[in-house]
């Protein structure tokens, strides 16, 4: 059966940063997104008996070797699993935005694949379950079932059954609320998220504080987006990044995702700050800025962010849909 889907990506205004449990990929500390209107991927999963092997095309090139194919290949082995099926899928993906560059493309990706391929595989899961079944193949990926804004609970069961993002409010809820992405290296990124925690776990010595504040930091963003409390959700938004980047510098050996124009853009949204123009930045595992402000100043800013030489794009995102399954096929 074939089965197309449409995931798009999330941005943590408090993040993740370290599992308890590597395999079932279950965080140290909940965390709170925005899913993005304008990145997606979409992903058409066929499963018959007649293939011979698993295939997975991405972007128009085949994948058949290195990590990205060794978790796609696991996330189907998975929904085999579930569907109690031994027949080999034929996966073909784009994302319309760059892949693995710190712009969630394993949340999307795996979000969408999770979805078609459930349903291809016959499955008829529930967004808890669907949101469960992302996050085994990539953490961020369970905020990605589901639009607007979203929680992922940490959970206390070493099952993982607690463990999935749940929407807090919806893509209508703070219409205001823009993030403007800056798109500063479109490249791969040297240090995956999934080595690159793991890492930190066990070299950082400020880790515990992290593991210490990440909780409480997820339970008050949630509140103040709840709220629409735009200073406190972006003052909280830009602390926690940087603790998390703080604790990613020193990792042995260091972890370091920003570049010079990431650097530049952060001292310029502190300047403009302090002249009148409210925004704050956050930064994933990679050098890309992303920006959070209010609609009044999204011209005003972007205006001057295109001034900045070394942004590749920039692209000004509202709150983003829930997941979805599409009628039209990739293939
Ligand atoms: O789930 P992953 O492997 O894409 O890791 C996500 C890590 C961060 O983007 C840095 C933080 C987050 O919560 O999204």
């Amino acid at each position: 059966m074939k089965a197309s889907a449409q995931a798009h990506s999330n941005i943590a205004l408090s993040k993740y940063w370290g599992k308890r449990d590597e395999k079932l990929i279950l965080p140290n500390n909940s965390s709170v997104s925005m899913t993005l209107d304008k990145f997606f991927t979409v992903t058409t999963v066929d499963f018959d008996s007649r293939y011979s092997i698993d295939s997975f095309v991405l972007n128009g090139e085949k994948v058949g070797e290195g990590q990205e194919w060794k978790e796609v290949q696991g996330h189907l082995d998975l929904i085999r699993s579930m569907a109690h099926t031994k027949a080999k899928a034929k996966v073909v993906s784009n994302n319309n935005f760059p892949t693995a560059a710190g712009l969630a493309s394993s949340a999307s990706g795996m979000a969408a694949l999770s979805l078609a391929g459930s349903k291809a595989a016959g499955l008829n899961l529930d967004k808890k379950e669907l949101s469960i079944l992302s996050r085994r193949g990539s953490g961020s990926a369970s905020r990605s079932i589901e639009g607007g804004f979203v929680e992922w609970i940490k959970g206390s069961k070493s099952d993982g059954t607690d463990s999935f993002g749940r929407q807090i409010a919806k893509e209508t809820h703070w219409p205001e609320l823009r993030m403007i992405v800056n798109i500063v290296k479109s490249g791969a990124k040297k240090w995956k998220s999934r080595a690159g925690m793991a890492q930190t776990i066990a070299t950082c010595p400020y880790y515990p504080v992290w593991e210490k504040t990440a909780q409480k930091d997820s339970d008050t963003m949630k509140e103040l987006v709840i709220k629409k409390d735009f200073s406190a959700v972006g003052k909280l938004a830009e602390f926690n990044a940087l603790k998390m980047h703080a604790t990613m510098m020193t990792t042995q050996p260091p972890i370091l995702y920003w570049h010079p124009v990431t650097m530049e853009i952060m001292q310029d949204i502190i300047t403009w700050r302090d002249e009148g123009i409210e925004s704050y930045f956050t930064i994933d595992a990679g050098p890309q800025v992303k920006i959070l402000c209010l609609e009044k100043n999204e011209h005003k800013l972007v205006r001057r962010l295109n001034d900045i030489k070394g942004i590749e794009k920039i692209e000004s995102c509202k709150a983003g849909p829930d997941a979805k399954i599409l009628e039209k096929h990739l293939f």
